[in-house]
């Protein structure tokens, strides 16, 4: 069972910009109607979040769902991005991408969907600083987490050991919420993305969190 400290990432796609407070770590979702069946933000949101991102001393991580990233990391950079995630299968050159990402002295992230099996990662982890495991089919919020994704990420956690790569991040997106986030830490996650489950209207943005991270346990990063 893991112990790692766990960082909780409010996603911006469910997002009521003027409640995100006091966080760490801005998820922000940009989709092209193409990766995904969903158009999404741009550089210009990114540009927006930055104050924001730079008062709070918080990582902006671009979640690029999108074909071709490769054509917009300058521009997502520009923008004020300090991480970038791109997709497996979208990256027919991973190494390349992963490249640019690092030389534009941003954290580099790779993605993998549901069905794509973590030995699509085998050969590029140690190249990179974040792992996202998607509990979702990619391109809306507010989806159900897939169940399966607690195994995968303790298969994750596993091979990083194993290589001695624990510094590797494993973010989780999609459907995180109090009633899953502890036993996807204790499988090894330490980026919870939570879009609907922070925003849940019914409570402030603050209290959300908060409560993601109650049931994360001690560990939770503050
Ligand atoms: C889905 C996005 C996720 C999503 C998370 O394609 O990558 O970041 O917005 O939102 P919830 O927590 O609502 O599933
Ligand atoms: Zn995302």
């Amino acid at each position: 069972m893991s112990t790692r400290p766990v960082e909780i990432a409010p996603s911006i796609l469910s997002a009521d910009f003027l409640r995100l407070g006091e966080v760490r770590r801005i998820h922000v979702d940009v989709m092209d109607g193409h990766f995904v069946p969903n158009l999404s933000m741009g550089p210009l949101v990114v540009a927006a979040l930055r104050p924001l991102a730079e008062r709070a001393g918080a990582v902006l991580e671009v979640h690029l769902m999108i074909a071709e990233p490769d054509r917009y990391l300058d521009v997502f950079s520009h923008a004020g991005a300090t991480a970038m995630t791109v997709h497996v299968e979208a990256c027919p050159h991973l190494h390349r991408t992963v490249g640019a990402i690092r030389g534009l002295a941003a954290q580099p992230g790779v993605a993998i969907n549901p069905a794509t099996p973590v030995a699509a990662l085998e050969e590029i982890l140690p190249d990179v600083d974040v792992a996202l495991v998607m509990s979702v089919d990619p391109g809306f919020g507010g989806q159900a987490f897939i169940p399966g994704t607690i195994g995968k990420v303790a298969r994750l956690r596993a091979e990083l050991v194993r290589r001695g790569l624990e510094h590797v991040e494993i973010e989780v997106d999609g459907g995180v919420e109090p009633e899953n986030i502890r036993p996807l830490a204790d499988a090894g996650m330490t980026i919870a993305v939570a879009g609907t489950s922070v925003f849940d209207p019914r409570a402030p943005v603050a209290e959300n969190v908060r409560a993601l991270r109650a049931a994360c346990g001690v560990r939770a990063r503050t």
